[in-house]
């Protein structure tokens, strides 16, 4: 089996556990660097339409705040789409929003018209994404000139004092252990470590999606770092 079609299969063995171990493993605190993101692109977007594609959507919590929160930003969503390789993670989403569409493609295929869509989000997906750079020249063809890329991830920052010590603590002794407590599944909670390891950290990053014709708006860090939200705007076609 190729890596991608393991990393696949990988979430869908763990689909049915993962919005449990989700919450326990960020204590929480994923919802409210969700909502920021939602918020910061929203804000863009008042009193206008909006089409929003969710890729790497997983059990759906990115769209289901994208859906709710913008009614208070009195933005009109003409679409709203979640888009995940994994059909587990998409059944679990489906259970949760019956009326929201999906499409079981992905990053680097999303099957989206040609600059069809104001906001691209993914998050916590960009690591798992094995052709990230392929990902991210879809992104480029879909997301609408003047258009945002918007991408949760977990990254790698240089070790620096006891707080970095305790953070980078937890992400590779305490959270795996979490992990396969609640989804009994100890391959994938070992890879989570593992994939951001191994994923960019964030100025090479930055440099990956200028490449791919997005401008840096946003970058900021999460929680000491464990989380980083990316905000760009598409200013050019490839
Ligand atoms: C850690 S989960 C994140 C799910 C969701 N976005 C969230 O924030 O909870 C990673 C997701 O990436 C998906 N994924 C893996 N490889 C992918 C690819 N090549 N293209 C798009 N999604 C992919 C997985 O199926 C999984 O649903």
């Amino acid at each position: 089996m190729q890596k991608q079609e393991k990393i696949v299969e990988m979430f869908n063995a763990i689909a049915p556990t993962y919005d449990k171990a989700n919450r326990a493993i960020s204590l929480g605190l994923d919802t409210s660097w969700r909502k920021t993101a939602c918020q910061v692109i929203l804000s863009k977007f008042i009193n206008r339409e909006a089409s929003i594609a969710d890729v790497a959507c997983g059990t759906g919590d990115m769209l289901g705040l994208w859906h709710d929160m913008a009614k208070g930003f009195n933005v009109k969503l003409n679409r709203l789409v979640g888009i995940d390789p994994s059909s587990g993670m998409l059944n679990e989403a489906k259970k949760k929003f019956a009326n929201l569409e999906f499409i079981e493609a992905s990053a680097e295929n999303t099957t989206l018209e040609n600059e069809s869509v104001d906001v691209l989000s993914i998050s916590y997906g960009i690591r798992n994404v094995v052709e990230r750079v392929k990902a991210l020249e879809e992104f480029n063809r879909v997301v609408k000139m003047g258009g945002y890329v918007v991408v949760l991830e977990f990254t790698k920052t240089p070790k620096k004092g006891i707080v970095t010590y305790f953070r980078d603590l937890y992400v590779s002794k305490v959270l795996p252990k979490i992990g396969e407590m609640i989804s009994k599944n100890k391959e994938a909670y070992e890879y989570l470590p593992s994939s951001i390891g191994n994923f960019l950290d964030t100025q090479s990053f930055i440099k990956e999606l200028e490449k791919c014709g997005f401008e840096m708006e946003v970058v900021k860090g999460f929680s000491f770092d464990v989380s980083t939200m990316f905000i760009a705007k598409k200013v050019r076609n490839l």
